[in-house]
């Protein structure tokens, strides 16, 4: 199988290479890697262990044409300049991509085969073509919470996130850590005299916040704040990012006939690249918590379900534990005062992984058995 690989330098990129060469993807004769750029034609790919040939045009429709997988993690302006013309010259190969384009077309399915494992296989023996990796916010709320929506007990859920740097960008993830040491430096003398008064600290740093930090490529602080808008304004006043939670969340489950409702608040914290979410969940009918935290934490091998204990939430449930790693955690799991169908839930995942690169490693697995 020759396996095309475009934006493998990038941030996203960069993790699935990773990821790939962790567990030994490159290797085995059923896979011939070749490796494209937009830039550096002729330059030479990355480390896998093996040998590769010189980069190739990613532009080239000719070279492209006689791949029988394209895996892009480019971004959506490549794939819309070159997916159509890919097709319009004849070919006939998977296109697995990371970017949004076009994951909500009628021939593309979105995987996460750990939650839709099904819907991709029926997708492929009916033919299908394009796999495209989904939002990182849905993909990580249904690693989260799958076991509950694969047993049919969930009527709706309103997610309000706590979205990471890394949703939006590296150069955001730099921007973010600049504008914490900006605030830090404004300040220093003080922090630095124990009898300095608080309010003083405060005063300079807010002040420091409104006018001195960078932000070209946030457009606003973040660091001490947050961002209760990502992505696009749409008619409807959700943003494009609210939009997806249930559109996306549906495809993947394969249910668009008869859509789940989905709702919330998507909100910019300054996290790095673990997406965080606050769930209510209504349920079908009321199923004992004991129930519910077998369904969550067998789900999958990558499910833990984190006792709602403060102490073990603090220690397990955050960015910060979770960041690097691939298990999805889910905890703060309780019945809430709205009635017995009402449950509240916390999850944790890391945007890169989950959310982003291993969707898409996973299925050229797939692709390869
Ligand atoms: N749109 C997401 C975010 C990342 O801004 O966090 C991509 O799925």
């Amino acid at each position: 199988m020759r396996v095309g690989f475009v934006g493998w330098r990038g941030m996203v990129g960069s993790v699935l290479m990773e990821r790939m060469r962790a567990e030994n993807d490159f290797d085995g004769n059923d896979i011939e890697p070749v490796f494209y750029t937009t830039s550096n034609v002729g330059g030479q790919g990355p480390n896998i262990g093996r040998d590769i040939d010189t980069l190739q045009d990613a532009y080239d429709i000719d070279s492209l044409k006689h791949l029988d997988v394209v895996l892009t993690c480019q971004g959506g302006d490549y794939t819309s300049a070159v997916y159509p013309k890919l097709r319009e010259a004849g070919w006939q190969g998977y296109w697995i991509d990371a970017a949004s384009s076009l994951r909500m077309a009628d021939d593309a399915i979105i995987v996460l085969d750990p939650v839709n494992d099904q819907v991709i296989r029926d997708g492929l023996a009916n033919g299908g073509k394009n796999f495209i990796g989904g939002n990182c916010t849905v993909s990580l709320m249904l690693m989260g919470l799958g076991g509950l929506f694969n047993a049919g007990l969930v009527e709706w859920v309103s997610a309000m996130t706590y979205q990471a740097a890394s949703g939006a960008g590296a150069r955001n993830m730099r921007e973010l850590i600049t504008q914490m040491g900006s605030i830090r430096d404004a300040v220093a003398p003080e922090l630095a005299d124990p009898a300095s008064a608080i309010l003083d600290i405060d005063r300079k740093v807010a002040e420091h916040m409104r006018n001195g930090l960078p932000v070209d490529e946030f457009g606003v602080p973040l660091a001490g704040s947050l961002l209760p808008y990502i992505d696009r304004q749409l008619d409807n006043f959700q943003s494009r990012e609210e939009w997806k939670g249930q559109a996306e969340t549906n495809k993947i489950l394969g249910r668009d006939a008869s859509p789940i409702p989905v709702d919330g608040l998507c909100v910019r914290v300054g996290a790095m690249r673990c997406h965080s979410q606050a769930l209510t969940i209504k349920l079908k009918q009321d199923v004992p918590l004991s129930d519910i935290e077998s369904l969550l934490a067998e789900a999958s091998p990558w499910s833990k379900v984190v006792p709602n204990d403060r102490d073990q939430t603090l220690s397990d449930l955050t960015p910060t534990a979770v960041t690097g790693t691939l298990t999805v955690p889910v905890g703060r799991l309780r019945k809430m005062n709205m009635g017995p169908r009402y449950l509240s839930a916390f999850t944790v995942g890391d945007q890169l992984l989950w959310g982003a690169a291993e969707p898409l490693r996973r299925m050229l697995a797939i692709l390869r058995q």
